[in-house]
């Protein structure tokens, strides 16, 4: 099937009086892994609920799966683990991905194949018959990611599927989110980890207050933050410093810093530093993270 796996025209969701999401929208390419990132209460855990119908949005265009978002055929071909996801304290790991098989309407033979996999899966075969009382909240999280996936979903929805999980745990999320990419699925992912979902994710959209207000390919993020710092031996003297800051440069004390993709734009500054007579210490090319971007993006919308 063609198209995107997501795609929002316009969403708004009030609660009350309050706009959690502001007519935001966004498209989510089949078979990737999109990243939805945003600080605590931007809305991202609004934005899932609604394509999922767990709440009723405000007002909502667009399609999933090629059907109008809420067709409900469409949404059994979708996984999804809540955040603060609870399972019943007293079933087993086993029982928890049986029981969602059972909302999904999978056979009990197939069941039992499945959820023997999944258990493989996701490292807890040993655990399986064990009740979730006994479990730690990262075997919760690798639970909750089993049940998940036992529809065998095309879309799969993960909201902070990394929360409460240690460093081995969360490599192990990031390569099984890469598995499922390779499976040909599209990941939806919500998190504020933004090391992780750099990682792994191919686009990402950044969420502030309701508002897209940054998204993307990483790869296309991340590189036009690219840029050159240069570091003078003791501080640039005032008035070359404006002149700098003229041209574009932030300056710092003793660092000089230029956007730029590549190396050439450096060059005349190089030769104004020497012609001022100012000796240089290091210069380094430099490149934001996502978390760079993401502080800019967040920042820069607040101050607006
Ligand atoms: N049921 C509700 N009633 C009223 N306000 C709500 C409700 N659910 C969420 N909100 C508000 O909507 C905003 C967005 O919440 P949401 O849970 O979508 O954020 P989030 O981006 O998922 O945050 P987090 O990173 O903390 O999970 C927040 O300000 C929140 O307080
Ligand atoms: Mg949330």
């Amino acid at each position: 099937m063609d198209g995107p796996a997501v795609e929002i025209e316009y969403l708004r969701k009030r609660y009350g009086g309050f706009e959690a999401l502001a007519g935001v929208s966004l498209t989510v390419p089949r078979g990737t892994v999109f990243g939805l990132l945003g600080p605590n209460g931007a809305g991202k855990s609004t934005m899932v609920k609604s394509l999922l119908t767990i709440i009723r949005p405000t007002e909502c265009r667009g399609r999933m799966l090629g059907k109008p978002i809420g067709d409900r055929a469409t949404l059994g071909k979708v996984g999804y683990l809540p955040e603060h996801a609870r399972f019943p304290e007293h079933l087993t790991g086993r029982q928890v991905i049986g029981f969602s098989a059972g909302l999904a309407g999978v056979g009990v033979e197939e069941t039992r194949r499945r959820t023997q996999a999944l258990l493989a899966r996701v490292g807890m075969k040993e655990w399986a018959d064990r009740k979730l009382s006994t479990y730690s909240k990262g075997m919760r999280q690798r639970i909750g990611i089993a049940q998940a996936l036992v529809n065998e979903p095309e879309i799969v929805f993960l909201d902070e599927p990394t929360d409460g999980v240690d460093p081995e745990g969360r490599i192990e999320i990031r390569k099984m989110i890469e598995s499922l990419r390779e499976e040909g699925r599209t990941v939806f992912v919500n998190s504020h980890l933004l090391g992780e979902v750099e990682q792994v994710a191919d686009e990402v959209a950044i969420l502030s207050k309701g508002r897209v207000i940054e998204s993307g390919k990483v790869a296309m993020l991340t590189r036009l933050a690219k840029r050159f710092e240069i570091r003078t031996v003791g501080p640039v003297p005032p008035a070359l410093r404006q002149v700098l800051e003229r041209g574009g440069m932030r300056v710092a004390g003793d660092c000089i810093s230029l956007d730029a993709e590549d190396a050439a734009p450096v060059q005349p500054v190089i030769d104004q530093l020497r012609s001022s007579g100012v000796a240089i210490r290091e210069l380094r090319e430099a490149k934001d993270s996502l978390e760079d971007i993401f502080l800019r993006a967040v920042q820069g919308k607040e101050a607006a």
